[in-house]
């Protein structure tokens, strides 16, 4: 890498375990970004990072990150419920932002962040870094230039019941903090509701990114042995029919993935745990050929790559190969439409639902 290269001064607020997994790691290797600041009122978390990845600044109170000149672009990287208000801080002073899933907790929270985002001229993106998955890509390039009518996708996201002993193995050592500033209420105290917005985010983002806008849902929820599975049907804008799986956990391994037939072919395909960094198996069936073809070696680094997109995005310009704003009210708004539709047993439209996830 050559030093004159213009690297995108970024500040992490919170150092818990997605920013020790994932961002301090991004921010360092990126090819066009720095790892200029980080944030958290956790002493003993800060400083411990501090010393591992060599920030040049180090801040325990927000505000004080976001009144540094030199900070470009924040990655809010803390509890769900807190995304909307350090977001819309960072707006307002002038920073970019990279959110983490989900984009918020309630239809109302995100609507008005888009106010935010559309008055600041600011780039933001949101962390749902499977569209940085080059076997995705391959997916729906394929899609948008060869497929043809969509007949139909079936999505599932299941996650494992051995997921921990896998990414114990293979992330860092995960440091925690008493002094870690939590919601007032523990979001884990409901599981259905916490389980939807961690997970289902991701497969309703996944299943956006391929067939576009979701309209209408109809969801069913069995909870059994501690286990839940959501069997989500869904109707998209382009006419495609739907099928979401959303399980967690199976008894077995980790188990995600997507079938699309199309018009001129057909995608298979399969997706790792992300802490693997391993690209999805992504077979795509050419019926002009009578062919798969698949990518093989790709980066599968995803979360480094949502940052150098994003920093692409605000050096040169480039067009958002992330999700932007619109896609992080439309998962917060199908996840709300799937949690009505599980208490009235009947189908919800995505632009009825209000209130929170
Ligand atoms: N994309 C993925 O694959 C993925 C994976 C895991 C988690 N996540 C997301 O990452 C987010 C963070 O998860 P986590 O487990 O690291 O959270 P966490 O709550 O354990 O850590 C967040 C840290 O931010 C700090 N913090 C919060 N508000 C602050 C403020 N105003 N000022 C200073 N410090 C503040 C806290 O003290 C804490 O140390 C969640 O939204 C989660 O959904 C994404």
């Amino acid at each position: 890498m050559s030093d004159d290269i213009r690297r995108l001064k970024v500040g992490i607020l919170g150092c818990g375990p997605i920013s020790q997994a994932a961002h301090f790691e991004s921010a360092v290797k990126a090819r066009n970004a720095e790892l200029f600041a980080i944030c958290d009122v956790a002493d003993d978390l800060r400083d411990r990072m501090a010393a591992t990845y060599a920030p040049r600044k180090s801040y325990r109170d927000y505000d004080a990150m976001l009144a540094d000149p030199e900070v470009e672009a924040v990655i809010v990287a803390t509890s769900d419920a807190f995304h909307v208000p350090a977001a819309s801080a960072a707006l307002e002073a002038g920073k970019h932002v990279l959110c983490e899933k989900p984009l918020g907790v309630s239809v109302e929270e995100v609507e008005a962040l888009k106010r935010d985002v559309v008055r600041s001229g600011r780039v933001l993106q949101v962390g749902h870094m499977k569209r940085f998955d080059a076997g995705l890509q391959s997916a729906k390039a394929f899609i948008d230039a060869e497929m043809g009518e969509l007949l139909a996708l079936k999505a599932w996201y299941c996650d494992s019941t051995h997921r921990y002993a896998m990414t114990d193995a293979v992330q860092p050592p995960i440091i925690k903090s008493s002094k870690a500033r939590k919601p007032e209420q523990d979001p884990k105290q409901d599981l259905e509701r916490y389980l939807m917005l961690a997970h289902g985010c991701h497969l309703l983002d996944t299943a956006r990114y391929f067939a576009g806008e979701i309209t209408e849902v109809e969801a069913r929820l069995s909870k059994r042995f501690g286990a839940y599975c959501w069997f989500v049907d869904v109707a998209f804008a382009n006419g495609t029919l739907g099928h979401l799986d959303l399980t967690v956990a199976v008894r077995m391994d980790w188990h995600e993935g997507f079938q699309i037939y199309g018009q001129n072919g057909s995608i298979l395909g399969k997706t790792y745990n992300p802490w693997y960094y391993k690209t999805s198996d992504v077979d795509i069936f050419r019926e002009s050929t009578g062919t798969t073809a698949r990518v093989l070696g790709a980066d599968g680094h995803f979360y480094r790559r949502q940052l150098e997109g994003f920093a692409d995005v605000i050096l040169n310009g480039a067009p958002m190969a992330g999700a932007d704003i619109d896609d992080g009210i439309a998962s917060v708004r199908a996840m709300t439409a799937i949690a009505r539709s599980v208490k009235s047993g009947g189908p919800v439209r995505l632009s009825e639902v209000s209130g929170a996830v």
